[in-house]
């Protein structure tokens, strides 16, 4: 076997068990197992030949020199944190196969004509916070100084959290990517779905990031005793909260390529003997295209306030995210293509449903994402894997792509 994949397996099975949890992967944003993750992949930037920081939002940079005179830099990267009992892949492995290819090149004493940055996302999945793409945001300009007010579910606002993790959460806006001009942001990702399994293919190439809206609702109706309050008297604010819930289901399966998510769900007071009084909720809107997805985001947010109506009990609704659809480099995509086709593979194209921080890097660069093949297309689950012969295609892939890339001077 591969021995460069099989380094990139354990790192994984490592990774995995850094955890906020004792049975189960939950590695948020600015917490101690996100600390003793850098401390694992920092050694392992290292030992590639990189130098190592960590910007103020808390990525994970590290550089490999280019060649006498190289002026640009490509970004390779993906994140670190994970969602709650998560897989040990999504993430990672982008990350531990752009090391792995940097250690290649270290080992081999080969400098290419531009310097590469591999970057390990301090937060790409939005547990903490509710905001999705924290690390990308950073490095691409785009960061909002107002999400720094946001609360985690301990009432920590995220610049204490920044501030705890050792950033300054007044600085973020320096930690724009400035290494030089780029040459693009490459991520390899699991693929998260059964397409690649279905074509007997180990990677793809995609050429689209699906757009997706987040909104969270609260439903406000009225706390009162469960065994003495009549059900007509009731303003029971999970009772609508499960009407929107099953609303949501129903008209996403009436159209074709919308999903639509209800994920989250706070109940107040959450009490067996107590009517609920307030119901927050998240809500994910996902689609291909844009006009599609904002479409359905409104209309879901006023079936909730015809629901909540009804009902007698009111509804807020406020933006948590908005991202368009993000069409793929054409030219670095091309050339990914090409390399998974010089190591002997049909490249097959796919769209990416889930999303990934190369969504903010296309904001500032030219962006390339390689899938890898994931078992029965399972992810955000514990469940999650891949084969080690697949890793080790994707790291020859991750290395061919940098010679073909060096090769255009
Ligand atoms: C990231 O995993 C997403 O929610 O698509
Ligand atoms: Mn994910
Ligand atoms: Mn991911």
């Amino acid at each position: 076997m591969d021995r460069a994949a099989s380094v990139v397996m354990r790192r994984c099975d490592l990774l995995g068990s850094i955890s906020e949890e004792p049975d189960r992967l939950t590695r948020p944003f600015a917490s101690d197992a996100m600390r003793r993750a850098h401390d694992a992949v920092t050694a392992w930037m290292r030992e590639a030949g990189m130098e190592v920081g960590r910007d103020n939002i808390g990525n994970l940079r590290a550089i490999y020199e280019g060649a006498m005179g190289a002026r640009e830099t490509l970004l390779i990267g993906s994140h670190i944190d994970s969602v709650r009992d998560a897989g040990r892949y999504d993430g990672p492995l982008g990350v531990l196969v752009g090391i792995a290819a940097v250690q290649g090149l270290h080992d081999r004493g080969t400098r290419l004509p531009f310097a590469i940055e591999v970057v390990a996302f301090a937060d790409e999945e939005g547990l903490r916070y509710g905001t999705t793409y924290l690390g990308s945001k950073a490095l691409a300009g785009s960061f909002d100084a107002a999400d720094l007010d946001r609360t985690d579910a301990d009432g920590v606002t995220m610049a204490q959290a920044i501030l705890g993790f050792g950033g300054d959460p007044d600085s973020i806006e320096k930690d724009r990517s400035s290494e030089g001009p780029l040459l693009g942001y490459c991520e390899v990702h699991i693929e998260q779905g059964p397409v690649l399994e279905a074509k007997g293919l180990p990677v793809g190439v995609v050429s689209a990031i699906a757009g997706q809206s987040r909104r969270q609702l609260k439903f406000t109706g009225e706390a009162a005793h469960a065994g003495t309050t009549p059900m007509e008297h009731r303003k029971d604010a999970l009772v609508a909260a499960s009407v929107f819930v099953q609303a949501v289901a129903d008209y996403a399966e009436s159209r074709p390529g919308l999903v639509a998510t209800v994920g989250q769900l706070t109940v107040q007071p959450g009490a067996a003997n107590v009517v609920p009084g307030e119901v927050t909720l998240s809500l994910d809107v996902r689609h291909a295209d844009d006009a599609v997805r904002l479409r359905a985001s409104k209309v879901l947010v006023d079936i909730a306030g015809k629901i909540a109506h009804t009902r007698g009990i009111a509804v807020t609704t406020n933006q948590v995210s908005e991202n368009g659809t993000v069409q793929c480099s054409q030219h670095l995509t091309s050339m990914l293509a090409q390399a998974v086709q010089d190591l002997g593979h049909e490249s097959a194209q796919l769209a990416s449903g889930a999303g990934h921080d190369a969504v903010e890097m296309a904001g500032v660069t030219d962006v390339a994402m390689l899938f890898v093949r994931c078992k029965g297309g399972i992810s955000h689950n514990p469940a999650e894997s891949v084969d080690e012969a697949d890793v080790a295609v994707a790291i020859d892939v991750l290395e061919k792509f940098l010679e073909l890339l060096a090769a255009e001077g």
